[in-house]
Parts: C-alpha cells; sequence; structure tokens
C-alpha cells in the first residue's frame, strides 16, 4: 500500500480517548495546548520557584525550573509562531535562574528572577498582550512546604 493511501486510512480512522469520545488523529491535533493554556500553569510553577529559592530549597527550585522549562518548550513546539521568542527568553532569561541555583546564590537568584519576570512581561507587549503583567504573588504557594529538607 502506497503512503498516500495509509495517510488517507489514518485520516479516516477514530481512536477512542477512554471517555466516550472517537476522535480523528486531526482532531487528536487541534486540541494540544497553545500559549492560552500552558502559560497559567508556567505562572504557578514560576510562583513556587521563587519561593522555593527565596527559602533556598535549591532541590525544590532546580525541579520547579526544569518543569516550567518543558512547559515553555511544549508551548514553542505547539505553537511555532512563538517559538523563537520562547527560545531567545530561555536563553537569554531562564538560563541565569538555573545558573543561580547551581551556585545556590540567593543574591544572584533574587536577581535573576526580576530580571525574568520583568522580561517576561517585556514579552507580553512584544506579543501584543501587555495588559498581561504577571507577578510574584505576595505569599508563598500554600500547597507545599517549602522548607528545606536536611
Ligand atoms: C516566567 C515567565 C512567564 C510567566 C510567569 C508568564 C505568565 C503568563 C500568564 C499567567 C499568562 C496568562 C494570563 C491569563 O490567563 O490571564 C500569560 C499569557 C501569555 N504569555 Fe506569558 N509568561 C511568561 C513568559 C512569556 C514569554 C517568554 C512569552 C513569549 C515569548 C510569553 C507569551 C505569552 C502569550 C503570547 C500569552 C497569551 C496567550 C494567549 O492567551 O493566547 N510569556 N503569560
Amino acid at each position: 500500500m502506497d503512503e498516500s493511501k495509509i495517510k488517507q486510512l489514518v485520516e479516516e480512522m477514530t481512536f477512542p480517548n477512554g471517555k466516550n469520545r472517537d476522535m480523528t488523529i486531526d482532531e487528536v491535533a487541534v486540541i494540544q495546548p497553545g500559549l492560552g493554556r500552558i502559560m497559567p500553569e508556567i505562572g504557578a510553577r514560576t510562583w513556587k520557584l521563587y519561593y522555593a529559592g527565596k527559602a533556598e530549597n535549591w532541590p525544590n527550585a532546580m525541579y520547579q525550573w526544569k518543569e516550567t522549562t518543558k512547559l515553555f518548550e511544549l508551548g514553542a513546539y505547539t505553537r511555532p509562531k512563538h517559538e523563537d521568542g520562547i527560545e531567545e527568553y530561555l536563553r537569554d532569561d531562564w538560563a541565569p535562574v538555573k545558573k543561580a541555583i547551581e551556585n545556590e546564590n540567593l543574591d544572584e537568584f533574587m536577581k535573576a528572577m526580576e530580571q525574568a519576570v520583568d522580561s517576561a512581561n517585556a514579552w507580553h507587549e512584544k506579543k501584543e498582550k501587555g495588559y498581561i503583567r504577571w507577578k510574584v504573588p505576595s505569599e508563598a504557594p500554600p500547597d507545599l512546604d517549602l522548607t528545606p529538607r536536611k
């Protein structure tokens, strides 16, 4: 069977999502999350990252940093029009946060976080979303005990 015939067959097939919904492969592709869905998760993790670092809980800060990085990468993949901007941000503003965590340097961390948040909002403006100004919430996230563990 040639490739175009296989493609046609796959396009006509449906796949159960385990919740009584059968979807075509195109429908599965279309519902992959964009930045409108991923960014609030990025905000929630960045909140945790900030307070983990502030408490000098470096293993937790590194965990939050890595999980947030994966969310950025997912957004760059599902929305190619934002790929270049996200890559630039990860290189220039997000990598210094990792460096500070590796150095276990609180002062360096707080400065890198301030720069990362300022730059995030500058990107929102560049993306014509200047009405989105993210800020670190004034309290630590209530669902995690961020006290460093011995
Ligand atoms: C730590 C860094 C960042 C944080 C914490 C953050 C946070 C957020 C949050 C919370 C929203 C959703 C606001 C809402 O639903 O009310 C949002 C939206 C958005 N952000 Fe970010 N952001 C960050 C970095 C970036 C970067 C680097 C870019 C682009 C290069 C970007 C592009 C966008 C866009 C395009 C939207 C609107 C999405 C849509 O509604 O389609 N953000 N951001």
